[in-house]
């Protein structure tokens, strides 16, 4: 045999030498989320690990973050139902207390990058990420509330926003209003290729946030399609998004390397709560090594082409590394 690719995997030094994909904090988003109040840290039942804070406890949070290298975080809230109604108003009332958190994080924190979630979702009182008319969901209606919720997060400090409702037109809406706002600067992080999963269920827990009728097939896409994929992206550069996102990330790492191999601007990947409370629960049974499947999972988003990666294993990255 002359060729003998063992030779290349004999020693760590080598092994070390000849790998391909690396994988740095400098990659990682931080998806965090916000309760109204003082004093809370509450624990997600369905995501061991992560946790619900008020604006308090998340500003800690933040901060041994940030001394760990974490620099780039995504906030989303958590409405009581009382805040909630058919046309999200609540997400652009600059009184709100996920606006004010976010303006109380970028005052703390200026060189840390804020991104936030545009979607109706948190606050809707159906559940859904539009306006939800005889049990439709309807497009261009969604668009003007999600304009003055970018708007607001724009004002409010946010560095990156994060369309994650999948309305057609909404990038080129939102980049339009924000220009003409004056907030040029503000990034887009489009959710791009975004499917109709089971794998945001401890998400839709920690936000309680579960649609109160029907599913979201109706705008997320098809988990059985690729080539619209390709339609999503077309568009969403052509409306000015920043960075291309495809969600969840694991069962759609081909659409992920697809994006990669077709777009010149960096490609997100979401590895959603589902998929961490998967290693999570395998982990609690002694199943699986929670350590290595952490790496094993974040290494293979990058080395299928993200360059951005949003993970609720983080900061338990970020700790590995220091060890
Ligand atoms: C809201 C939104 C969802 C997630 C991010 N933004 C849930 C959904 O679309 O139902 C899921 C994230 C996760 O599961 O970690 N539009």
């Amino acid at each position: 045999m002359n060729r003998r690719p063992r030779r290349n995997r004999k020693s760590e030094a080598i092994r070390n030498l000849v790998e391909e994909t690396s994988l740095s904090v400098n990659d990682l988003i931080f998806p965090m989320f916000l309760l109204e109040g003082t004093g809370k840290k509450i624990e997600v039942d369905s995501m061991p690990d992560i946790y619900r804070f008020s604006i308090d406890t998340m500003l800690k949070e933040i901060e041994s973050c940030l001394k760990l290298g974490i620099k780039t975080f995504d906030v989303f809230p958590a409405y009581p139902e009382s805040l909630k109604d058919s046309m999200a108003t609540e997400s652009y009332n600059p009184e709100t207390f996920y606006l004010k958190g976010l303006r109380e994080i970028k005052k703390n924190f200026p060189e840390l990058c804020l991104m936030s979630d545009v979607a109706m979702d948190p606050y809707s009182s159906d559940g859904h990420d539009g306006v939800v008319k005889d049990g439709k969901i309807l497009n261009d209606e969604t668009l003007e509330i999600l304009g003055k919720m970018s708007l607001a997060q724009a004002d409010a400090g946010v560095d990156i926003i994060g369309p994650s409702d999948m309305m057609d037109g909404r990038v080129g809406y939102i980049r339009e209003m924000l220009d003409n706002q004056g907030f040029t600067e503000t990034s887009i992080m489009s959710y791009t290729a975004k499917y109709a999963s089971a794998f945001y269920g401890p998400f839709r827990d920690a936000l309680d946030s579960a649609p109160k009728f029907g599913d979201k097939k109706t705008y997320q896409m098809n988990p059985a399609n690729s080539q619209e994929a390709l339609i999503e992206a077309d568009l969403d550069l052509e409306e000015g998004a920043d960075f291309l996102m495809v969600k969840p990330a694991l069962a759609y790492l081909d659409i992920i390397k697809l994006l990669h191999d077709n777009y010149p601007v960096p490609i997100a990947a979401y590895n959603v709560s589902g998929e961490y409370s998967m290693v999570k629960a395998a982990a609690e049974k002694g199943w699986i090594d929670p350590e290595r499947a952490m790496l094993e999972v974040l290494t293979s988003i990058r080395r299928s082409g993200a360059k951005v990666i949003l993970t609720y294993f983080a900061k338990e990255f970020a700790e590995y590394r220091l060890k």
